[in-house]
């Protein structure tokens, strides 16, 4: 007991590190882009073991939608500990709970109100993921699933299958048979080489096809899956339009649509759900993430009428995580206010329109997009050779180096996308705006001193 304390006390970043890389899985991923040991976090910004400061944009990956230790979320925490109120219910009811339901609801689109269900799967997205294909298996009694090149659902087996990176899944054997991956509409990088909405028209064309082609070589599929605003595959948002084709197509089939909100969901794009942007109702979203208010916990939210489930067809035991509801409905609250969804669409348009004013200055900032505080910068090497339109490839190199110069300067964003050429906003919504022209200050230097180094 007494070595724990000691160990708490007195290390420094590196030998934290040390004793990390001794104990931890090779699996590790974000110690080797930002290497230092957290002490304390307030907001937006966190403190190492060290004493230095860091804004944090990478905010546990966009689960930490009011930042680190949010004083009401706390304090809806502390009040149910110090009631005795239970902490761990499997799929029992109580007021919390409750509560919760409720108010998530009550967030619905009219044409779900009254008419959904709410499944608590165990606490991460990837659970979610795999409750609701196994949901639509059931209620249709199909077996293939429809996902998108770039998808990200999760790392269990059953969401990795439905997942486009192939690093993450190429060393896997026997993932989810019968799954499909149909093309997304990135418009920077046209799987059909046009771009814009011309590209999503023609993508939007092919899927409707290729689901009403008796010959497509895909059976009727269980479930169509996809993010309305890709995350990890580099910050793709969807236009509307192929959004409501997709919509139009399933419904039109009975395929149900499932949204995975778990990243763009929860006010991040600037609406509640992403979807919203599009005008569609679909008949199942995922979310994870913010939902738990900085506690672990994911839902399945779907159309009663999926509802072929029996007694205990899904289960786990952390399902009942009422500090997670607690410190979620308080969230869900706040984040659903219209004035703070106009803030985060504010905050986040004077963002991106800086980041394009940036765009416009050097050459290796291909492209910037997204929308609300979900926005991305693809980085690419002006020293290749440019595609077929005219873009040059993304580059993993100049991407790292700024994601470095910007730690090295105490901002922490993520970097993530095809090739990894992505730095990625993921901050608190919350975020003030001089904590955003900080960080943009910041981002701003990287990449004018990359673009020296790569230009000279
Ligand atoms: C869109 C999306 N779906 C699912 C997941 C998986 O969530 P988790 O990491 O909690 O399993 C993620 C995680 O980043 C995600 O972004």
């Amino acid at each position: 007991m007494s070595n724990t304390c000691i160990v708490e006390e007195c290390l420094t970043n590196a030998e934290y590190l040390a004793r990390q890389e001794n104990t931890e899985s090779n699996a590790r991923s974000y110690p080797r882009s930002f290497p230092f040991s957290l002490k304390k976090a307030k907001g937006v910004w966190v403190e190492d073991v060290e004493g230095h400061r860091y804004l944090d944009f990478l905010c546990g990956a966009g689960a930490l939608v009011l930042g680190h230790n949010d004083a009401e979320v706390n304090q809806a925490m502390i009040d149910m500990l110090s009631e005795d109120l239970p902490l761990q219910t499997l799929d029992l009811t109580t007021p919390v709970k409750d509560a919760f339901v409720h108010t998530l609801l009550s967030l619905l689109p009219p044409e779900l109100q009254g008419n959904s269900k709410v499944q608590f799967c165990s606490p991460s997205g990837t659970d979610a993921v795999d409750a609701a294909i196994k949901l639509c298996k059931v209620a249709t009694g199909r077996s293939s699933v429809v996902a998108f090149s770039g998808a990200y659902h999760g790392m269990g087996h059953g969401a990795l299958s439905l997942t486009g990176n192939l690093n993450a899944k190429s060393k896997i054997s026997a993932l989810m048979p019968d799954v499909h991956f149909l093309p997304y509409p990135y418009s920077y990088r046209c799987p059909f080489g046009l771009g814009g909405e011309a590209g999503a028209q023609a993508i939007g064309t092919y899927f409707e096809r290729i689901l009403k082609d008796p010959e497509s070589g895909i059976t009727r599929p269980a479930a169509v899956i996809l993010e309305p605003i890709q995350g990890e595959g580099g910050v793709i948002p969807a236009p509307a339009s192929f959004l409501q084709t997709v919509r139009r197509v399933t419904e039109e089939l009975k395929i149900p649509m499932i949204v995975d909100e778990i990243q763009c969901g929860m006010g991040r794009s600037g609406c509640f759900f992403a979807f919203e942007h599009a005008n569609i109702v679909p008949d199942v979203i995922l979310l994870s993430k913010g939902i738990g208010g900085s506690q672990p916990l994911s839902v399945v939210i779907y159309d009663k009428k999926l509802d072929r489930w029996t007694r205990g067809t899904h289960a786990g035991t952390f399902r009942g995580n009422q500090l997670a509801m607690r410190a979620g409905t308080v969230v869900m609250n706040r984040i659903s206010q219209p004035e703070f969804l106009a803030e985060v669409r504010e905050k986040g348009q004077w963002l991106l329109t800086h980041l394009l004013e940036l765009q416009s200055k050097v050459n290796i900032l291909g492209d910037v997009r997204g929308k609300g505080l979900m926005l991305g910068c693809e980085f690419v090497d002006p020293r290749q050779p440019r595609d077929t339109m005219g873009h040059f490839p993304a580059s993993r190199e100049i991407a790292s180096k700024i994601q470095q110069y910007c730690f090295e300067h105490k901002l922490i964003i993520e970097c993530g996308g095809r090739n990894s050429a992505v730095l990625r906003c993921l901050c608190a919504l919350n975020v003030p705006m001089e904590d955003v022209a900080k960080m943009f200050e910041i981002f701003e230097a990287a990449v004018m001193k990359v673009h020296f180094d790569v230009t000279n």
